[in-house]
């Protein structure tokens, strides 16, 4: 998932016929393809969408991850093994997309363990009980899906070919983090605390998700023109709010918002103000888990150096013997 929240885009001054041509084929709705001509600033943007993009869905796999031993069935552990692999699945396609505009992958994950590389602020929150796990499909891959339809008509095709079956996966994973909380509602008494509890924990945080209000997008207008992206954060952010609030309401869940109302006129709900410090300190590297994360994220990259070093010594008798 997981763009929108950083995107930015840089200006772009390129005034020339391939920078006619290029803005033609986008009105045109045809994909930019990697070998094609594209403006440096395209290039730039597409490169730290779609690295953010991935580090995401990398760093993504630990906080579920951390409930894979203590699902409460093989049912939920298969299931939620899957889902983790689904994530790092999505992320191995969106560094091989990234690397199409001519970085290395090398380059992007020492960014990310290095701790420059910025990814959702989501993943920066702890999974305190089994709740949080349906909580989190339910709402943080909702909100995915919501972010991502609109990315398989992106202009740059092996974004948007990669998005595709991205979506069909989160689709699944919203299914079953809905399927989880479902059980918990219908459950004990103590079940359905633990359901609400994730959901006052979780809901902040998962409209953050969605990126700054669209008054503190800067650029905004030059993604949108280059059809990289489609909606802005507010009318996604307004979207997802709409699609869940129902959903919420029939789980027999409140919403930690006073001032979530439906508003008979326009359809939508409104609600309460954002806490915008909170997403900018956890941007910043300062939310309740961001060091764990890395830290976690390191060590598995030294536990995997093995099989690294293994592939490399295998691909070199492979060479010798041929
Ligand atoms: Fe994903
Ligand atoms: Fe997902």
């Amino acid at each position: 998932m997981y763009s929108q929240a950083l995107n930015t885009e840089e200006a772009s001054s390129d005034i020339s016929p391939d920078a006619d041509r290029f803005q033609a084929c986008i009105d045109d709705e045809q994909r930019i393809e990697p070998n094609d001509w594209m403006p440096d600033a395209y290039r730039r943007t597409l490169i730290r969408q779609i690295s953010q993009h991935a580090h995401s869905e990398v760093v993504g796999m630990l906080p579920e991850g951390n409930w894979i031993t203590r699902a409460p069935s093989l049912r939920r552990k298969a299931a939620l093994l899957a889902k983790v692999q689904d994530e790092g699945g999505h992320g191995l396609y969106l560094y091989s997309a990234a690397e199409t505009l001519g970085v290395s992958r090398e380059d992007l994950q020492d960014q990310l363990l290095s701790g420059r590389a910025k990814y959702s602020s989501i993943f920066n929150y702890p999974t305190l009980s089994w709740a949080d796990i349906g909580t989190i499909g339910w709402l943080v891959d909702g909100a995915a899906i919501m972010n991502q339809i609109p990315l398989c008509r992106c202009s740059y095709g092996p974004y948007a070919r990669a998005m595709i079956r991205v979506c069909r996966e989160e689709s699944f994973h919203q299914r079953q983090g809905y399927e989880i909380m479902l059980t918990l509602c219908q459950g004990t008494t103590e079940q359905k605390a633990m359901a609400q509890d994730a959901l006052n924990r979780w809901w902040w945080p998962c409209l953050m998700m969605f990126g700054p209000p669209d008054t503190d997008s800067q650029h905004s207008d030059t993604s949108m023109r280059w059809k990289i992206k489609r909606f802005t954060n507010d009318a996604l952010r307004q979207k997802f709010v709409d699609a869940t609030v129902p959903q919420g309401h029939f789980l027999g869940l409140n919403f930690p918002d006073p001032d979530l109302r439906l508003d008979d006129a326009s359809g939508h709900w409104q609600f309460g103000a954002i806490d915008w410090a909170e997403f900018r300190a956890v941007l910043a590297g300062n939310g309740p888990c961001n060091r764990e994360r890395l830290e976690a994220r390191r060590k598995a990259h030294a536990d995997g150096a093995w099989v690294r070093e293994a592939a490399l010594a295998y691909a070199a008798k492979q060479r010798i013997a041929a």
